[in-house]
């Protein structure tokens, strides 16, 4: 891989002083909770001097925007930084279109602020290329209490508990689940099913080591008849709905609950809806005490402009700072990527998702998003999705689904 030797300090010196540069960033953060917590960035670097010049995909999960970032690499144009999840990173960094971000990281002491697992993720033969933003925790139900309170139901720990708290929440003439019919939201919502049924260790298997003993199990074709039944209470209006319109089902009170991660909380905070009052957020069924992490990062693409290699060392450096480290997860739901960050500004939930991520390190139930391009290559987790949501918009039984993941998978490799 071709590297830009990182000589920013030196080259300041030999050429006096740089001027600053504009930054172009693709990302998919465009719902009401996201946009605010994108803009903490581009006021921090505008404070700096510098133009921030947004591209902003729409598109939960990212699909569309990496669509686009292909299309931009290859006509040799590539942003300055692309939101990007851990495997693509490695992807890109082999075609060597990406920055070596290894002298801003040594100064930053990014080594000994970041968690192993995030650490690793940003580097490719031993290089930082990528900045980790935040930390995301995928396996959360949200909860309206009202209605749950009117419908007299108890909060769900177990599947089995869930049915009865669906079918009495319908009972009261709600919508129990609100749900968006799209196939990174039907994956969002099995991969937690997968992780509560299963375990940490089948999760793994399945969706890490993507073995076909694990992905044609009798469990796995459990999860699948589990997602069919969660399907039984969302409304016929779900196919196609975007995921913050399915969280302002619950804020409005339309619906019971929500299975998705916290990014919902940045809606229900723009909405200005408190935390543990309003809206009440549990680990999604039989999966408490495990987390499926998803972490936000953005990869750095090799520009050739001095001024703009120095904005995008500023943009690597502000990410990683204790104030946008903050203020960016406060609005996002998420909690910071940077350890040891003070946790008094932040609610009940944040607090709990911090806690977990490290009980669930040292227990080992903590595992990868598959929905969210953390565990596989997209390639795999475009044919995991393929099955899943074939499987979910279909009269298909989980046997044939569990068969047709194992060759879909193969055939991904
Ligand atoms: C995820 C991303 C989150 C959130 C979500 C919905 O992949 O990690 O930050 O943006 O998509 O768009």
């Amino acid at each position: 891989m071709r590297f830009r030797i990182a000589l920013l300090g030196f080259m300041v010196c030999m050429a006096g002083p740089v001027s600053a540069g504009e930054v172009e960033v693709l990302h998919w953060w465009t719902s009401g909770g996201e946009s605010k917590s994108v803009a903490v960035l581009k006021q921090l670097m505008e404070d700096q001097g510098h133009t921030w010049k947004d591209l902003s995909v729409a598109g939960g999960g990212g699909d569309s925007a990496m669509t686009v970032l292909k299309s931009r690499v290859f006509a040799g144009n590539p942003p300055v930084a692309a939101q990007m999840k851990a495997p693509l990173i490695k992807e890109w960094a082999y075609e060597g279109v990406l920055t070596n971000l290894d002298a801003i990281a040594a100064r930053g002491r990014w080594d000994a602020l970041l968690p192993t697992v995030i650490r690793d993720a940003m580097k490719y033969e031993g290089h930082y290329v990528a900045v980790p933003v935040n930390i995301h925790r995928v396996n959360w139900m949200w909860v309206n209490p009202k209605v749950f309170e009117k419908a007299g139901a108890k909060i769900p720990t177990t599947w089995a508990e869930f049915e009865v708290a669906a079918k009495a929440i319908e009972k009261a003439g709600f919508i129990a689940v609100a749900h968006g019919g799209k196939p990174w939201q039907e994956a969002t919502v099995f991969e937690s099913v997968v992780l509560g049924i299963g375990g940490a260790d089948f999760y793994r298997e399945a969706f890490v080591a993507l073995k076909p003993e694990a992905l044609k199990s009798a469990t796995m074709a459990r999860a699948f008849d589990m997602l069919k039944t969660i399907k039984r209470y969302t409304d016929k209006d779900a196919p196609g709905r975007d995921w913050n319109l399915a969280t302002a089902m619950i804020i409005s009170g339309r619906a019971g609950m929500q299975f998705m991660g916290d990014w919902a909380k940045g809606e229900f905070l723009n909405a200005n809806q408190k935390p543990g009052v309003d809206f009440l957020c549990f680990p999604v069924p039989e999966t408490q005490g495990m987390f499926i992490y998803n972490v936000d990062s953005f990869a750095m693409f090799e520009q050739t402009k001095r001024e703009i290699q120095f904005a995008q060392n500023d943009l690597a450096k502000t990410i990683m700072e204790p104030e946008f480290q903050e203020v960016f997860s406060l609005n996002k739901g998420s909690i910071p990527v940077r350890l040891n960050m003070p946790m008094d500004k932040f609610d009940q939930y944040a607090v709990a998702s911090l806690k977990d991520f490290s009980t669930s390190t040292e227990n080992r139930t903590l595992v990868p998003s598959m929905a969210h391009d953390m565990a596989t290559s997209p390639s795999t987790k475009g044919a995991i999705y393929d099955v899943v949501t074939l499987f979910y918009n279909s009269e298909m039984s989980s046997a044939e689904a569990c068969k047709r993941l194992v060759l879909e998978v193969r055939a991904s490799l």
